[in-house]
């Protein structure tokens, strides 16, 4: 069914963590590392990590029926299911998993993969499809399970990732609650982050091979990888800023993926936002990469102190390398 063209709003919100977590001191029985070391490189602390049962269609479920609960919305309802994610237990996509299991039956349900940007990515995607008017109610999750990826023995990137889900209802709105955003990508760098496939040449007939394999663990230039995010981050929101016609001190949240703590710090600064005004829960999490917006998101709103109508300035970046912000403000 075709709809007026309308606005957004972010109605609700929901996460969900795989139950066990692992500690600095954990990982230091694993790699040699330390919790002083990892503590004031990172700010992190801590990490959720799922277990061989537990599935990312699973955790990215719960995040959802988390979000319709807040939105007061029925799983029946929802037109699109979007999930951002860069590891999907079925490299065909897992949004359909998702969609069967909240008995979304009348929502149409696909992946989109931009790792660490993907719920930015996935949040203006959706804006297409609500401000054109071709539907009114989306579930947008971003969920990650990084630890499926990571390689174990390289301390200079097992500290970083964490596992987990975030979600949002986005709804049709009278007002656009969206009020500016900018997205970007540079795949010159992707070399600085990736988890790329390799495969061996097996040889079907002659002068006919094919390549199998699998993806190789997490590969990550930390230096560049900081160096950009401090750049380009500051850049990007004052992009999407600039096109809300709005200044830093028109934001109440600054909402930036979850990566580390001194990356939160440089941008802040560079955007001269005071440390009140930075959401930060990696200490807890680590970086979800897609889920890490979310679900700082959620857990802010649940203690109470993002209100309705606050302008959060969100901003995702990561492997690609890609990057992006969105000005939105919370609920109706
Ligand atoms: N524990 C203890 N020592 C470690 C360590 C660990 N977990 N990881 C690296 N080191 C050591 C290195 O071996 C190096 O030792 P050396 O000088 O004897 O060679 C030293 O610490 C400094 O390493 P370096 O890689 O230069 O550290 P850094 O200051 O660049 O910090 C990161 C490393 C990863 C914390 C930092 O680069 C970063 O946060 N980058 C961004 C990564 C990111 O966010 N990626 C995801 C984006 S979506």
């Amino acid at each position: 069914m075709q709809y007026l063209a309308a606005g957004m709003a972010v109605t609700g919100s929901g996460s969900a963590s795989p139950a066990a977590s692992l500690d600095n001191h954990g990982l230091s029985q694993i790699v040699d590392t330390s919790d002083e070391w990892i503590a004031t490189r990172t700010g992190i602390r801590s990490r959720h990590l799922a277990n061989a049962q537990e599935s990312l269609a699973h955790l990215g479920a719960i995040a959802a029926q988390n979000a319709l609960s807040m939105a007061q919305v029925a799983a029946t309802d929802i037109d699109l299911i979007l999930l951002a994610t860069s590891t999907p237990d079925d490299l065909f996509g897992s949004a359909c998993q998702i969609q069967a299991e909240l008995g979304a039956k009348h929502a149409v349900a696909f992946d989109l993969t931009a790792a660490c940007s993907g719920f930015v990515f996935g949040l203006i995607t959706a804006a297409q499809f609500i401000r054109t008017g071709v539907y009114r109610n989306i579930l947008l999750i971003g969920a990650d399970v990084l630890s499926r990826w990571v390689d174990w023995t390289d301390r200079r990137s097992c500290v970083l990732f964490g596992d987990g889900a975030g979600a949002v209802v986005l709804q049709a709105n009278e007002n656009d609650r969206l009020l500016g955003f900018a997205l970007h990508s540079d795949g010159c760098l992707h070399d600085c982050l990736n988890v790329n496939y390799k495969g061996k040449a097996r040889p079907l007939t002659q002068g006919m091979e094919v390549a199998q394999g699998t993806y190789q663990p997490i590969s990550m230039n930390g230096k560049e990888v900081y160096r950009f995010a401090v750049n380009r981050v500051p850049e990007v929101i004052e992009k999407a800023l600039f096109q809300a016609n709005l200044s830093t001190a028109d934001i109440d949240w600054l909402l930036l993926h979850q990566a580390n703590q001194r990356i939160l710090d440089a941008v802040a600064k560079r955007l001269k936002m005071p440390a009140e005004k930075v959401i930060s829960n990696m200490a807890n999490y680590g970086n979800t990469s897609a889920a890490s917006i979310p679900l700082a998101l959620d857990e802010t709103v649940r203690q109470g102190q993002i209100k309705p109508g606050d302008t959060i300035a969100a901003s995702g970046f990561g492997a690609g390398l890609s990057w992006g912000a969105a000005i939105f403000q919370w609920q109706r």
